[in-house]
Order: C-alpha cells, then sequence, then structure tokens
C-alpha cells in the first residue's frame, strides 16, 4: 500500500492509501465520526463508520484528540460537496502522539494569544493558506525574472553602509567595526547589474523602525531588480507587467487558498498591465481637493492619503516623480526640472499601500558625490558605490518589492503580520 500525499489524492480515486496526518477538528455521533485531517499539503474529511470499522477503531477514532498526530489508512472516494472534491473512508488509524490540551482550539482568540502562539497558529487553515500564496509569489517572481533574463544576485546582510537614509539601520559590532543590517541591497545591486546586465535580488532587509501599523515589519523580505541601460519609463514598464505576472500565477495556482481566505478574486482578475500613473503634483492636487487640505507641496504621503489616491483606481497605480527633497540621494533628477526626481511608488489597490519604490539612478559621478554630501553621508563608506559612476556609467533604473506586503494584499489579509512565518515587530521577538 503507498503512502501519499493530501494533494496527491486525485491521483489515487478508489484506491486504499495510507496518510501520515494531523487532527485538526472532528465531530462524531454514535454511529460515525468525521475527522478533519491535515499533513501540510493539504486538508481533508475523513469518514469512520462504526458499522464497517468495528467497535475498537471506532472508538479510538472518537478519543483522538486536536493536533495528535496519527497513520490512516483508507479509501480515497470522490466528495461533490467540498472544495477539495475527495474524501477517506477509513479502515486503519494508527495514533503516533496524542496531543494533550493543544492551546489554540476551534473558538476565537485573541490576537496576541495567537502571536504568542505562532509557531502552533502557523499550522491554522488560514494561516496556511497565506503561506502557500507567500510561496507562489516567490515561485513566480524567480519564474518572471528568470524568463526575462535576469541573473539572481545575493547582497550581503552585513554592511557598511545605508541607502535609504540612516536613521533606521540596526546596528552592530563587526569585530573592531561598526556595521549594520541591510536596509536594502540596492548598492551591491547596481554594482552586480554593471557586471551582469539585469539582476535581482530576494533577500531579508532590515528597519529600525519605530512604526506600529499594519504594513510595518521589523524585518521584512524585498525583491529588488536592477537593469543597465534602462531608464525611468521603461523600469515601470518592468514593474507593471511583473506585478501582473504574480498577481495571474496566484489566481491560477492559488484557487482553493484563495478561496479558504474569502478572497475577493473579481478584484484581483481586474488587475492586468498597463497600470495608472499619476505624478507628485497631480496627487497633491487631487488629494488638497478631495479634503486633505493638510498635506503640502513637498511632503511625504502618509497611508490615509496612499488609499484615497488608490480608491480612485482598481488597479495599482504609479505616482511619479516626487519632490527631490523627501526621497534618498541615489535618485536622477528630472532632466526639465531640479525640483523633483525620477522615481516612482506603486501603491495597490484597496488600502494595502506602497507596495514597490524605486527609481532611475544617478550616474554621474560629481553630482553623486555632491549627492552623498548633501545627505551627510559618508564619503569614505561610499567609495566603491561611486566607481560605478567612474569606471562605464550608464543609465540604470531599478525597484524593490515588499514581499509582505504584497502578499498581504493578493491574500486580502489585514495585517502583514499574518504574511510573514515568524514576524518581526515593535516589541515583538518571541517566538
Ligand atoms: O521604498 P523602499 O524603502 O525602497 C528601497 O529600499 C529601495 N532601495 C528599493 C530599490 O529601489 N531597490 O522599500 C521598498 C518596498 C516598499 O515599497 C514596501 O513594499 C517595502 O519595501 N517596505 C516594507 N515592508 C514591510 N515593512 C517595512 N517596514 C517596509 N519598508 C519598506
Ligand atoms: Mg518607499
Amino acid at each position: 500500500m503507498k503512502t501519499i500525499m493530501i494533494h496527491e489524492m486525485p491521483d489515487h480515486s478508489g484506491e486504499t492509501v495510507r496518510i501520515g496526518a494531523w487532527l485538526s477538528n472532528k465531530r462524531s455521533s454514535g454511529k460515525i465520526a468525521f475527522l478533519q485531517l491535515r499533513d501540510g499539503s493539504g486538508f481533508v474529511q475523513a469518514v469512520v463508520v462504526k458499522e464497517v470499522v468495528g467497535e475498537e477503531i471506532f472508538a479510538k477514532a472518537k478519543s483522538i484528540t486536536q493536533e495528535s498526530s496519527l497513520y490512516i489508512t483508507a479509501e480515497v472516494t470522490v466528495d461533490e460537496r467540498s472544495t477539495f472534491g475527495y474524501e477517506l473512508q477509513v479502515k486503519e488509524i494508527e495514533i503516533i502522539h496524542e496531543a494533550v490540551d493543544y492551546p489554540i482550539t476551534p473558538k476565537e482568540h485573541g490576537t496576541e494569544f495567537l502571536m504568542d502562539h505562532r509557531h502552533l497558529w502557523l499550522r491554522s487553515r488560514k494561516q496556511h493558506a497565506v503561506m502557500k500564496i507567500r510561496d507562489e509569489i516567490i515561485r513566480a517572481t524567480y519564474e518572471f525574472f528568470h524568463m526575462n533574463g535576469f541573473v539572481k544576485v545575493d547582497p550581503p546582510i552585513l554592511t557598511g553602509s545605508s541607502p535609504e537614509g540612516t536613521s533606521e539601520l540596526f546596528q552592530t559590532k563587526y569585530f573592531e567595526e561598526d556595521a549594520y543590517l541591510s536596509q536594502s541591497g540596492q548598492l551591491y545591486m547596481e554594482a552586480a547589474a554593471m557586471a551582469l546586465g539585469k539582476v535581482f535580488s530576494f533577500g531579508p532587509t532590515f528597519r529600525a523602525e519605530k512604526s506600529k501599523t499594519r504594513r510595518h515589519l521589523i524585518e521584512f523580505w524585498m525583491i529588488e531588480p536592477e537593469m543597465s541601460f534602462v531608464e525611468h519609463a521603461e523600469s515601470l514598464e518592468v514593474q507593471e507587467q511583473y506585478v501582473t505576472h504574480v498577481v495571474q500565477s496566484v489566481l491560477q495556482n492559488c484557487k482553493l487558498e484563495l478561496e479558504r481566505l474569502d478572497r475577493d478574486v473579481s478584484k484581483l482578475e481586474k488587475i492586468q498591465a498597463p497600470f495608472p500613473r499619476i505624478t507628485y503634483d497631480e496627487a497633491i492636487k487631487f488629494l488638497n481637493d478631495n479634503g486633505f487640505d493638510d498635506i503640502k507641496w513637498g511632503e511625504d504621503f502618509g497611508s490615509p492619503h496612499e488609499t484615497a489616491i488608490a480608491e480612485s483606481y482598481d488597479m495599482p497605480v504609479f505616482i511619479t516623480h516626487y519632490p527631490i527633497g523627501i526621497k534618498p540621494f541615489y535618485m536622477q533628477p528630472h532632466p526639465d526640472r531640479d525640483d523633483v526626481v525620477l522615481c516612482a511608488d506603486l501603491i495597490a489597490p484597496e488600502g494595502y499601500g506602497e507596495i514597490i519604490g524605486g527609481s532611475e539612478r544617478v550616474h554621474d559621478y560629481e553630482l553623486m558625490k555632491q549627492r552623498i554630501k548633501e545627505h551627510g553621508l559618508d564619503e569614505a563608506a561610499y567609495e566603491w558605490y561611486l566607481d560605478l559612476s567612474k569606471y562605464g556609467a550608464v543609465p540604470h533604473s531599478g525597484f524593490g518589492l515588499g514581499l509582505e506586503r504584497t502578499v498581504a494584499w493578493i491574500s486580502g489579509v489585514e495585517h502583514v503580520r499574518e504574511t510573514i512565518p515568524f514576524p518581526r515587530l515593535l516589541n515583538r521577538l518571541y517566538p
């Protein structure tokens, strides 16, 4: 007899198989018991009929506690009522380990309690679905960039310089020197783009930001493509094609998961490049005309502003050409204006906020040196980076997509804390 996983059941219809699983829930009467099983690959109902299995196995089925582990021998049958489409008719049960008093019961629990039990909470149906969607986004990311001639490059995590400003750095000792945990691999990816043309990275990034919002993590994962000989407008095209590919891949490959999360897929089905673009100037005017009198030209948007702008579209929207004063030192100034830069933030629909930040990069040596100085950065730490504009500088652009915000949007979950296995939040390093 074959030991299989739940997701392989469709290939074994009518056969008797063995499955290793955990009991997530059960209900029973005097004659029949329904066991809700999960094995990581999926969820399935197993039916135990007293008349078929006999007194002893039936009593065993009724006694299994939540999250006990077991092997089950059963026939795979078609079940038209369930979304999965299959069910198990139990013949034999072997309990591997009995779980006593599993803390997360089927009743409602508060978020802090669930977060304290994140190591167990991950087993639940909703969390399982979100993790599968996260995995599909990662898979589709590699697929998209490899299909388009990008090379995967891994920038360092321990760094001596900071691309996104110095206020949000985690500092650590590197033997005698000071070091920082990477807040973005971008500067290294620019070096890699000069060696390999089009590159992308995927890795953890750290922001010592005292923000406690549904969009902020202290440790999050970012995808950072960087492209030689690509200017601002073309970079936006890559971004909208990438996001479209990711959304369409999840729609195609995560149907059960989206359904389990009650995600309104009609909203995702509309996501197709090209995405609308508005300038920062237009966004300020729109906000001032729509009840946000407080925000003035030159100020950065808060989440209520981003949400108000996003609500006018059923597509992600690019806000382009931000004021030079509120963006990092490496962004290329507009050719006809010295007050704005060639950049864009991509704002997701439905209030999920900024999922991408990107720009064309400065590639003029003198200008780069001047901008590093203006931003009060230590030139010595950027000497290697300045070499990129000294030896064969070319126009280039890149961007960073925040994985967790993208997972939150596509899954339709409210808070980024549920989109990463073990979230690092302000005041949370456990578990
Ligand atoms: O806009 P950010 O800070 O851009 C950069 O770091 C650039 N160096 C990227 C590049 O051009 N290579 O961050 C990029 C994205 C944001 O749009 C957001 O999706 C996500 O990273 N992000 C966060 N996600 C969760 N928690 C936080 N604290 C985040 N900060 C940024
Ligand atoms: Mg940003």
